[in-house]
């Protein structure tokens, strides 16, 4: 994932919307020569200057950042593709159907890649979840620390259609209920080992 506007990106846009590079460096108030320079990898455009082009070229900011206006706009959203974030300052859960330019408290997250709980290394097995079907729920548990320093922060139940999140907090126990729906992966996050998956 990128995180900044490239040269590719801007050099598409502007083509896209048919401008000259004198006219988006007229939009801007900056010289042909530098939208030169972006388009050539020579460059980049300062921060203030983000909002203005993404508005001059049609796309949103995070559009313009993530180059994902590219690959399909549209494209029907299958929940179990879904990207999390965390962010590490504040522990705010984030998930996109698609790839994106997200920050939290002033940083850029990228996303987080679940290892499979059912994966034979030590981490693996400290994060391995019990799920056990109760009527219409499931009921997911695991013997994991919940204190400050080392806990479960939330846990996802994706399915194709919906995706369900559940915050935690230390002291809080480890698991969660949840009503049952198709086949999917539940993943937990660890704030100290990172993010686990497990199919069902
Ligand atoms: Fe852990």
């Amino acid at each position: 994932m990128t995180n900044y506007v490239t040269s590719e990106v801007i050099r598409t846009l502007r083509e896209k919307k048919k401008y000259t590079q004198k006219q988006l460096a007229d939009i801007l108030s900056v010289s042909d020569k530098t939208i030169s320079k972006w388009e050539t990898g020579k460059g980049l455009p300062d921060i203030t200057l983000i909002e203005p082009l993404a508005k001059a070229l049609n796309v949103s900011v995070a559009e313009l950042l993530s180059g994902e206006y590219m690959i399909n706009r549209n494209k029907a959203a299958n929940m179990l593709k879904c990207n999390f974030y965390v962010c590490p300052v504040c522990g705010n859960v984030i998930s996109s159907t698609g790839e994106g330019a997200f920050s939290c408290c002033g940083i850029t997250l990228p996303p987080l890649e679940a290892e499979s709980a059912d994966g034979g290394d030590e981490a693996s097995l400290q994060h391995r979840m019990d799920i056990n079907e109760i009527e219409d729920e499931y009921y997911v548990t695991l013997d994991h620390p919940m204190e400050k320093e080392h806990y479960i922060s939330f846990f996802v139940y994706a399915t194709f259609d919906r995706i369900q999140t559940v915050k935690l907090y230390p002291e809080q126990d480890p698991g969660f209920r949840v009503q049952r729906g198709g086949r999917g992966t539940i993943y937990a996050y660890c704030n100290k080992h990172g993010f686990f998956k497990q199919k069902i």
